[in-house]
C-alpha cells in the first residue's frame, strides 16, 4: 500500500538589488511567477521611480504578500547588511547599479562606490551572517574594453576603458575571489548590450526609437553621438532568463550571455526608420552627419560630439557557447524582431502623450 506523503515545499526568498531597472523588474516577474519571496532594494527618490515594477506593486495579490520593496542604497553598508540580515535569502541578484557609461566619466567615484564596493559589501554581509546564500552579479560586457574583432568568451582578455567598466571589472574579481577563498555560491553573467521597451531613455536604443516615435508624431528631431559602435544586442527578457539558470547550478560558474550577433548604432538607426517607413537621406560633412527625410526635407536627427565618450568601445560581439552547454540558453529574439518590438512600443506610446 501506497501511503500519499504531503510534502512541503520551502517558499524561496530572493533579494534583488535594482529592481526599479530594466532587467530588476523583468527579473522580478520572472521570479515570482516562479514562486519566489521577492524583495527589492529601492532608491529614497524625491519622484516616484517605480514605473516598470507597478504593475506588480499595484497588484494586492501580491504586493506585501510575495512582493516586498525595502529601502536602501549599493554605497550604504548598514542598508546592505541589514536587509541580508533580516531577509536571510536563498538567492540575492545584484542588479544596481550606475549602469551609464558615459554618465561614469563624470561620475567616477560614486561609479566605484555603488557598481564595485556595492558587489563586496553584498559578499562581506552574506559572509559575515554565515549564509549559505547564492549570489549573482550582473557583470558586463564592458570589462574586454576594446578587443579586436572576436567573438569574447569567458577565457578572453579584460581590458576595460571606462570607470564603469573598471569598477565592473572589480565586482567582477571580487566575486570570483569570493567563491574561491570562502567556497561561496557566487558567479558573474558577463552580460552584452541587452535592450526592450523599458530599457532607459538615454541610452542609444531606446533614445533612437523613442526619438523616432517623437518625429513622427511631433516632428521633433533628436541627437545622437558615435553611430560607427557595433554592439551585440538582445532582449532583456531572455537575459534575466539565463540570471535565473544561472542560480540552479550545483556549481557556480561565470557565463557570457550574448547573441552572437553585431550591429553597429547606424544600422539599428536604419533598421528603425526602415520599420517606420522613413525614407531618408544621409548627409556626411567633418563636422556631423545627418539624416534627412526625402518626403519633407526635414532633419530627423544628426550627431553631436556631446554624445561622444572620452574612450570608445568600438566593437562587442559575444560567443555564449559555454552558456548552451550548462545551462541550455540560447536567446530567440532576433535583431529585427527588438527593434521592431521597441519602435512600435514608443510609437504608441509618444501618440497617447500627445
Ligand atoms: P538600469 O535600468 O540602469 O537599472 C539600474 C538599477 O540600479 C535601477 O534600479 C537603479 O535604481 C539601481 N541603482 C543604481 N544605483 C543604485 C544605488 N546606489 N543603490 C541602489 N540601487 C541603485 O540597468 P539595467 O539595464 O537593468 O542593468 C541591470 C544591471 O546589469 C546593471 O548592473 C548593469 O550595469 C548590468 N548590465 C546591463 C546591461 C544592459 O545592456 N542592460 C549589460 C551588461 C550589464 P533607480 O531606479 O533608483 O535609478
Ligand atoms: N547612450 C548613448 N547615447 N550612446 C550613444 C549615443 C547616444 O546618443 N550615440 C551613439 N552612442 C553609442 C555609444 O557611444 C556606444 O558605443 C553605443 O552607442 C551604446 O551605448 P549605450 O546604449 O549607452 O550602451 P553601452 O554599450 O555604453 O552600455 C550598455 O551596455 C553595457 C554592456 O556592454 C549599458 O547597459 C551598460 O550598463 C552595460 O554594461
Amino acid at each position: 500500500m501506497f501511503q500519499l506523503m504531503a510534502k512541503t515545499v520551502k517558499q524561496k526568498k530572493a533579494i534583488i538589488t535594482g529592481i526599479t531597472g530594466q532587467d530588476g523588474s523583468y527579473l522580478a516577474e520572472l521570479l515570482i511567477k516562479k514562486g519566489y519571496q521577492v524583495h527589492g532594494l529601492i532608491r529614497r527618490a524625491s519622484i516616484i521611480k517605480t514605473d516598470r515594477i507597478d504593475h506588480i506593486f499595484n497588484n494586492p495579490k501580491i504586493f506585501n504578500k510575495t512582493f516586498f520593496l525595502h529601502y536602501g542604497d549599493m554605497t550604504d553598508d548598514i542598508s546592505i547588511n541589514s536587509l541580508i540580515y533580516k531577509i536571510r535569502p536563498d538567492e540575492i541578484y545584484n542588479l544596481a547599479a550606475q549602469s551609464h557609461v558615459k554618465v561614469s566619466f563624470e561620475l567616477p567615484m560614486y561609479t566605484a562606490n555603488a557598481d564595485a564596493l556595492g558587489t563586496l559589501r553584498i559578499l562581506e554581509s552574506v559572509k559575515s551572517l554565515r549564509l549559505n546564500t547564492k549570489v549573482y552579479q550582473a557583470s558586463t560586457s564592458e570589462i574586454y574594453g576594446n578587443s579586436s574583432k572576436v567573438k569574447l568568451d569567458e577565457n578572453s582578455v579584460f581590458r576595460p576603458v571606462s570607470p564603469y567598466g573598471i569598477a565592473k571589472l572589480y565586482s567582477f574579481e571580487i566575486i570570483r575571489a569570493y567563491r574561491k577563498a570562502y567556497n561561496m555560491f557566487a558567479c558573474n553573467g558577463i552580460l552584452f548590450n541587452h535592450e526592450s521597451p523599458r530599457r532607459g531613455e538615454t541610452f542609444v536604443t531606446r533614445k533612437i526609437t523613442k526619438g523616432l516615435a517623437n518625429y513622427v508624431h511631433k516632428q521633433e528631431s533628436f541627437l545622437l553621438g558615435n553611430l560607427n559602435a557595433y554592439r551585440d544586442w538582445g532582449h532583456a527578457k531572455e537575459y534575466v532568463d539565463a540570471m535565473w539558470k544561472m542560480m540552479q547550478l550545483k556549481k557556480p560558474i561565470d557565463l557570457v550571455i550574448s547573441t552572437g550577433k553585431s550591429y553597429s548604432v547606424r544600422d539599428f538607426l536604419v533598421e528603425a526608420m526602415k520599420i517606420l517607413e522613413i525614407n531618408f537621406i544621409e548627409i556626411k560633412n567633418r563636422k556631423e552627419t545627418k539624416f534627412i527625410d526625402k518626403k519633407n526635407n526635414q532633419l530627423i536627427c544628426k550627431t553631436d560630439k556631446r554624445y561622444e565618450r572620452p574612450n570608445e568601445v568600438n566593437y562587442l560581439l559575444g560567443n555564449s557557447n559555454l552558456a548552451f552547454k550548462r545551462i541550455k540558453w540560447k536567446p530567440k529574439v532576433t535583431f529585427k524582431e527588438l527593434v521592431k518590438e521597441m519602435v512600435n512600443f514608443d510609437l504608441i506610446n509618444v501618440k497617447k502623450e500627445k
